[in-house]
């Protein structure tokens, strides 16, 4: 079963004609109203269900417009108004949906929740997002990047701040694309080691360096995320916005990187937290162009999963 659980699962040679499928379906659009369905309709027929357990804007609505460009039909279901967050199992909650619809995508809390719909699912599972990652957001990443400044392979990321889920799947994807992955944060967020040791295993230069200076430099991309994700506990929220105000991505840390470095962010942003104004809405920002490529890369993922 074709799922697109995360990166590092998920076949390189997939990977790489689901990018270049997303820039075709981008460049096929070009210019069209958003209501105009593609040329391809290669979700006819299929209904697909967008669960969410946690907030969301850009999934949410990203998938749901793809879908429907592409001649399917959704259906978003909130976590807590299904019997799922009322203590019927995920394994029968899957085989129940299966029986309905083509395609589930789910954001969750914890990996497991994702892993078991799979397992139990008699149609493909997306992740729109766990606690440990969000590759969907990284392949959006992935083809901005090649979009401005070409092949990602060889190419220098560095990612500051928190070693949290986004992270992960920068980790990931630098196993499977080949680009070089520098953290920078402090120590008590490091990435989950066992992401770092497999992306070493698969050739990618992975360092940590606590000096947000210095791990920039020769960066060609800088990466920032939140400093207190939606699964993490707001008790804590003063000690991690304590310990991560120095990875702050501002001008000064931007200088340090080489002159046309990109800016990247998932989004939403805390502005003047994690990044200034200035960087965002500055000249190496391209960060609403990553939001626009989470419609165009979903397509080519849904198409994988489909096979279609
Ligand atoms: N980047 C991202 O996944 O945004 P949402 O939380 O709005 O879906
Ligand atoms: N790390 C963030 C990403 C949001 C898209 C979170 O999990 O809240």
């Amino acid at each position: 079963m074709p799922h697109f659980l995360d990166i590092h699962t998920t076949d390189k040679s997939a990977l790489r004609a689901m990018i270049d499928q997303a820039r075709a379906i981008k460049d096929a659009r070009n210019g069209l109203p958003k209501a105009t369905p593609d040329a391809e309709q290669p979700l006819a027929n299929h209904m697909v269900a967008l669960i969410f357990e946690k907030p969301s804007t850009r999934t949410r609505v990203s998938f749901d417009v793809g879908v429907r460009q592409m001649g399917g039909q959704t259906m978003v279901l909130s976590g807590n108004e299904m019997q799922l967050g009322h203590g019927e199992t995920i394994a029968d909650t899957a085989r129940v949906l299966s029986r309905y619809v083509d395609l589930i995508m789910i954001r969750t809390f914890e990996e497991t929740v994702l892993q078991e719909m799979a397992e139990y699912a008699s149609v493909p599972v997306i992740n729109g997002l766990t606690n440990r990652s969000h590759p969907c957001q990284i392949m959006a990443d992935v083809m901005t990047f090649e979009e401005h400044r070409g092949p990602i392979a060889g190419r220098k990321v560095v990612w500051c701040g928190d070693g949290n889920n986004v992270c992960a799947s920068f980790l990931h994807a630098a196993g499977q694309f080949g680009f070089d992955l520098t953290f920078t944060g402090p120590e008590a967020l490091d990435p989950d080691p066992e992401f770092v040791a497999r992306a070493r295993d698969q050739g990618a230069q992975v360092e940590i360096i606590r000096d947000p200076a210095r791990a920039v430099e020769g960066a060609d991309l800088v990466v920032a995320d939140t400093w207190v994700s939606m699964h993490d506990s707001q008790s804590n929220r003063e000690r991690r916005h304590n310990l991560l105000r120095p990875y702050q991505v501002n001008d000064a840390l931007m200088a340090q990187a080489k002159p046309d470095a990109l800016f990247m962010h998932c989004l939403p942003a805390h502005r003047e937290e994690e990044v200034t104004n200035a960087v965002m809405d500055g000249p190496q920002s391209v960060v609403f162009d990553e939001a626009e490529n989470r419609l165009h890369a979903q397509k080519a993922i849904m198409r994988y999963c489909l096979g279609v």
